[in-house]
């Protein structure tokens, strides 16, 4: 067993535009001194540990309560560090990073042997990224280190969008959350693989693959979860469940008005059954279903799959608080970062999706 430890943890507000440095500096003292800051990105806000520190890195596990054979994700703010993470890099990985960062995409490679063990879970590869947001910007500039950093949740929970839900999570577990307000996409990042033949995507994210096609025209994805697919080798820390609210989760997939009209039915169903019916849908939807005495978090509307996408970790959260008794929501298509959302339910009712036709 490892040590826990408890800290006292400090939530303080940080200018997403023009962040303060000498709170930068405080918190990049904290990062070289071993310990853990929770930060945003434009994605969604991360657990930091200097990354070429294995003991600070093992905080990250203990603080999160996640398996060590899950691996983390190294985020950099310059180009001129990927050589002291990565090795044999490939053109086509330079070719991204000078197309997509900073922004919403992780590459798996090579890994140096300076990134301890820990890090990526004993594997041979890294997963590095470029986060497009000034705060991890200058905090990993102050800190002048590598920042390994999952999503800042406990493990298997939703991914966080505010540094309330960080602090809902980890409180005690974290000694500095910085706070700069909600997060743009609200969904994880895109991480491609490029140790294989075909660059793959092993988890769809903030940059949707059309986007990716235009750099990397072979690029494949398809699914492998852990325990769903027996057959397939399931990618690195792809367990099914994980970003699940504390509530179950009903998912309906197919077309907009047949998945919306199976969600009503069954939603009314489940209130006449006496319980308390929580659903998660596009604003079109919001006022009927409220009417009829659902508690309904409005994911914003149906054709703007950015919205959607931007609040479904926090909707997850606000229905999880308002003790519900079941939650229903449905897919939104699979394009763009319909994909990401897509996977993010899917794994949330551990790959209980119902079909309507
Ligand atoms: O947007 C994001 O990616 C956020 C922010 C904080 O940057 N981070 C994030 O990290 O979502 P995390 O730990 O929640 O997800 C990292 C996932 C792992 O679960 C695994 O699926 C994949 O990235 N991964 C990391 N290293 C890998 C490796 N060496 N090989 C394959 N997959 C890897
Ligand atoms: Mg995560």
């Amino acid at each position: 067993m490892r040590v826990s430890e408890f800290y006292q943890t400090r939530v303080v507000a940080v200018d997403a535009d023009q962040p303060d440095p000498a709170l930068l500096a405080e918190a990049a003292a904290i990062l070289v001194a071993g310990r853990l800051v929770a930060f945003p990105t434009e994605t969604v806000y991360g657990l930091g540990a200097n990354a070429f520190d294995a003991a600070a890195v093992d905080r990250i596990f203990a603080a999160k309560g996640r398996p060590a054979s899950d691996p983390l994700i190294v985020h950099i703010y310059s180009l001129a560090q990927l050589d002291e993470i990565a090795v044999e890099i490939p053109p086509v990985a330079w070719a991204l990073a000078h197309h997509f960062w900073p922004g919403p995409l992780t590459l798996v490679l090579p890994k140096h042997k300076r990134i301890p063990a820990n890090v990526s879970a004993g594997l041979e590869t890294v997963a590095v990224r470029m986060p497009n947001h000034k705060v991890p910007h200058l905090l990993l500039k102050l800190a002048d280190c590598p920042v390994a950093a999952p999503s800042a949740n406990r493990f298997a929970r939703p991914s966080p969008t505010l540094a309330q839900h960080v602090f809902d999570d980890l409180a005690g577990q974290v000694e500095l959350i910085l706070d700069a307000g909600a997060t743009t996409i609200g969904m994880e990042s895109t991480v491609l693989d490029l140790t294989v033949p075909v660059p793959t995507i092993l988890r769809p994210g903030g940059l949707p693959i059309e986007q990716l096609r235009v750099v990397v025209p072979n690029v494949t994805y398809s699914p492998r979860y852990a325990n769903l697919d027996e057959k397939a080798t399931p990618a690195p820390g792809m367990l099914l469940k994980h970003y699940s609210p504390n509530v179950e989760l009903l998912l309906f997939d197919g077309t907009a008005a047949a998945a919306s009209a199976a969600l009503k039915a069954e939603a009314l169903l489940l209130q006449a059954a006496g319980k308390r019916v929580g659903v998660m849908v596009e604003d079109e939807q919001a006022e009927a279903l409220a009417a009829l005495g659902l508690t309904v978090a409005a994911l914003g509307q149906r054709e703007n799959v950015t919205a959607i996408a931007a609040n479904l970790f926090a909707r997850m959260r606000d229905l999880e608080r308002a003790e519900v008794d079941v939650i229903l929501t449905r897919t939104f298509g699979r394009e763009g970062l319909g994909l990401a959302v897509w996977d993010r339910l899917v794994r949330a009712t551990e790959g209980r999706v119902i079909h309507v036709l």
